[in-house]
């Protein structure tokens, strides 16, 4: 992104006190940290946390959810997947986290102003970053209109803290709740254009952005990728540009994880 080396932040390293941690749905926890790196967090950047077991050598990257910079708390959201965030569910108050960030080039939100709108798209375990950056255009007068999607009901989070900056429309696939059917049916059905696309899921829904808004100019995609060090130094992140050689690509963890449209082949 053209201005992420103004945006860009330097890593941290400390170790942050857990304030709560609660499961908010099943396998899916929130987990609340405190500590001094928060005043340097951004919107759509991600911290990289060690998971307190000598087995586990790689540290595991999760979006800030929320930030908090007055009390010094941000806010994780994740779904326990194997061992390692297994481990991390376990942690209760009181307890630390190793974590180094706040890592990577969050979302822009410069690109748009007062009285315009944008549009987030968020997909399962992807909508967590979408909820501070709803938040922060909020609060510069920016209309929120999201539109998030999940497998079934059980698995439908944070649509109440999204709600208060915005309309949300909420799919899943099996229509157990919100409109059945999935996040792009809804877009495909929209008769204006946003000022903006702000969006983080599965790599499907990822690719659905990515073509449907391919020309925008302020359309965005937050990527995963497995990661070792986080920090721009070992390569294990890469994904390549599109319509460029084997030889052109970009680190996740440093260049990303917010990528513009267009930009990478998904
Ligand atoms: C930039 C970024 C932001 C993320 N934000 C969130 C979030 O907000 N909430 C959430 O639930 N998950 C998020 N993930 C995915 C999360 O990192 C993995 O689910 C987690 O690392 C799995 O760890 P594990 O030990 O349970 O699984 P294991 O499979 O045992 O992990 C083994 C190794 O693979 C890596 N790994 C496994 N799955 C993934 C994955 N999907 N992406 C990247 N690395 C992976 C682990 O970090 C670890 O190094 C994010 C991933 C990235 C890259
Ligand atoms: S994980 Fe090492 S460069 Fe991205």
């Amino acid at each position: 992104m053209d201005d992420s080396s103004e945006r860009k932040t330097m890593i941290l390293k400390e170790d942050l006190c857990i304030v709560r941690q609660t499961e908010i749905a099943p396998r899916i926890f929130e987990l609340v940290l405190k500590g001094e790196m928060v005043q340097d967090m951004q919107a759509g950047q991600f911290l990289h946390l060690k998971v307190p077991d000598p087995s586990k050598l790689l540290r595991r990257p999760i979006s800030i959810s929320e930030i908090d910079k007055e009390h010094k708390e941000a806010t994780l959201v994740y779904r326990v997947e194997r061992a390692g965030t297994e481990i991390l569910s376990k942690l209760r108050e009181g307890q630390t986290i190793d974590t180094m960030g706040p890592q990577g080039n969050g979302f822009d939100l410069s690109v748009v102003g007062s009285g315009q709108t944008v549009l987030l798209i968020g997909g399962g375990i992807g909508v967590p970053p979408l909820v501070e950056t709803a938040k922060q255009l909020h609060e510069k007068g920016v209309k929120v209109v999201s539109v998030i999607g999940f497998a079934n009901k059980d698995a439908v989070i944070l649509e109440e803290k999204l709600s208060k900056y915005g309309p949300v429309v909420v799919t899943t696939d099996d229509g157990s709740y919100g409109r059945k059917g999935y996040v792009s049916e809804v877009i495909e059905e929209m008769d204006w254009v946003p000022d903006a696309i702000y969006s983080c899921g599965a790599p499907g829904m990822l690719a659905y952005v990515d073509q449907r808004f391919a020309d925008h100019p302020h359309a965005y995609l937050s990527l995963e990728s497995r990661m070792a060090c986080g920090m721009g130094a070992c390569y294990a992140c890469v994904v390549p540009l599109k319509g460029k050689g084997q030889d052109q690509n970009r680190r996740v963890c440093e260049d990303g994880p917010v990528f513009a449209t267009g930009s990478v082949q998904l």
